[in-house]
């Protein structure tokens, strides 16, 4: 059997904001194994991007992890001091395709120059061995190397996008945490993406936590899919069994709401209400105040998630 490369459990990450303590990312337990990719949906507000935060110990402040573990290769990382972090395990471990990072590229300096910072920094490499190395992780990414020379606003938006991934795995890192990698792009460089994806996959062996808002795209390039509800994983699972025979009322309701080949659009639902403020999220289920089956127990008790059939899990007193 693969061997997990990354253990969540019992996660927590809450905002300690003015307004209220909002609770992000609420009490997670997953694996992700060797080679696996893991697709993360939910409405926006969730906590996706919380969680990729979290799990790259950077929580964005006011955030702190108030309880849980993350362990990387058996190595525990909730409590490693900052300095330990940045050194062994950010980037080199764990790397991060921020959301939106193409329109963050700097605009004043050279691609190379951006590239090669972390490879001076971390790895003390000198900058002839930096920029060839940059250079070949632009190759590897279907990019010319020269563009190592090139300016961000010369670039196209699925060009800089490739620049961003092949920058999250310079330092050669066993997980990519790719948050909304396609979402700013058109259909034909969005599916151009998922084939980078799919081969840095196959090709580095790599581990990856695929965020997106498009259920369709997960379906693709997922192996099994989690589904985040109000700052809880409510469905884990084999892709195809998530996919195809969905056992949460939410992830039933998501899946209503997006066209799908051979279907008849016009049966399109919509999932009525609001995600819930989570500075007081709902007691018991969370998504109880928008669920046609919700009963009293929902409103009283958290439902843990239970096995329905193997590989697959899904957190609702129905089952
Ligand atoms: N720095 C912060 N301080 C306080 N609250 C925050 C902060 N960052 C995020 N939140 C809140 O945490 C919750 C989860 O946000 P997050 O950005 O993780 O959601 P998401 O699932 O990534 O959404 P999207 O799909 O829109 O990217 C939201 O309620 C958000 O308002
Ligand atoms: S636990 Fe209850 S409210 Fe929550 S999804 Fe299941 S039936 Fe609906
Ligand atoms: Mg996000």
């Amino acid at each position: 059997m693969t061997k997990n490369i990354l253990e969540v459990k019992n996660l927590k990450m809450y905002y300690f904001a003015s307004r209220g303590v909002v609770k992000a990312v609420d009490d997670l337990t997953f694996n992700i194994k060797k080679g696996e990719v893991l697709g993360l949906a939910g409405e926006s507000g969730c906590g996706k991007s919380s969680l990729g935060f979290t799990l790259m110990g950077m929580p964005t402040p006011p955030g702190k992890i108030v309880g849980g573990s993350i362990k990387m290769e058996g190595r525990e990382l909730v409590g490693l001091p900052e300095d330990v972090l940045r050194k062994e395990i950010r980037w080199q471990k764990i790397a991060m395709i921020f959301q939106g990072a193409m329109n963050a590229l700097n605009p004043v300096y050279t691609v190379g120059y951006q590239m090669i910072e972390p490879l001076l920094y971390h790895m003390g490499m000198e900058r002839e061995e930096a920029l060839d190395k940059a250079q070949k992780y632009l190759e590897l990414v279907g990019l010319a190397p020269d563009i190592v020379y090139r300016y961000p606003h010369e670039l196209s938006g699925g060009m800089k996008q490739r620049v961003i991934i092949a920058m999250a795995l310079l330092l050669e890192p066993e997980l990519v945490i790719a948050d909304e990698p396609t979402t700013a792009l058109d259909v034909v460089v969005q599916a151009q993406i998922i084939n980078l994806m799919k081969k840095l996959k196959k090709e580095l062996g790599l581990s990856m936590i695929f965020i997106t808002h498009d259920l369709s795209i997960l379906a693709e390039i997922s192996d099994r899919i989690a589904i985040m509800y109000a700052g809880k994983i409510v469905e884990l699972g084999d892709s195809k069994k998530v996919y195809y025979e969905p056992a949460h009322p939410y992830t039933q309701k998501l899946l209503a709401a997006i066209p799908r080949l051979h279907e008849d659009v016009e049966r399109l639902e919509f999932i009525p209400g609001q995600p819930p403020n989570l500075i007081t999220p709902p007691t018991g289920c969370r998504f109880h105040p928008r669920c046609p089956y919700a009963m009293e127990v929902c409103r009283e008790q958290i439902p843990e998630l239970k096995e329905v059939d193997k590989d697959h899990y899904a957190a609702c007193w129905l089952l």
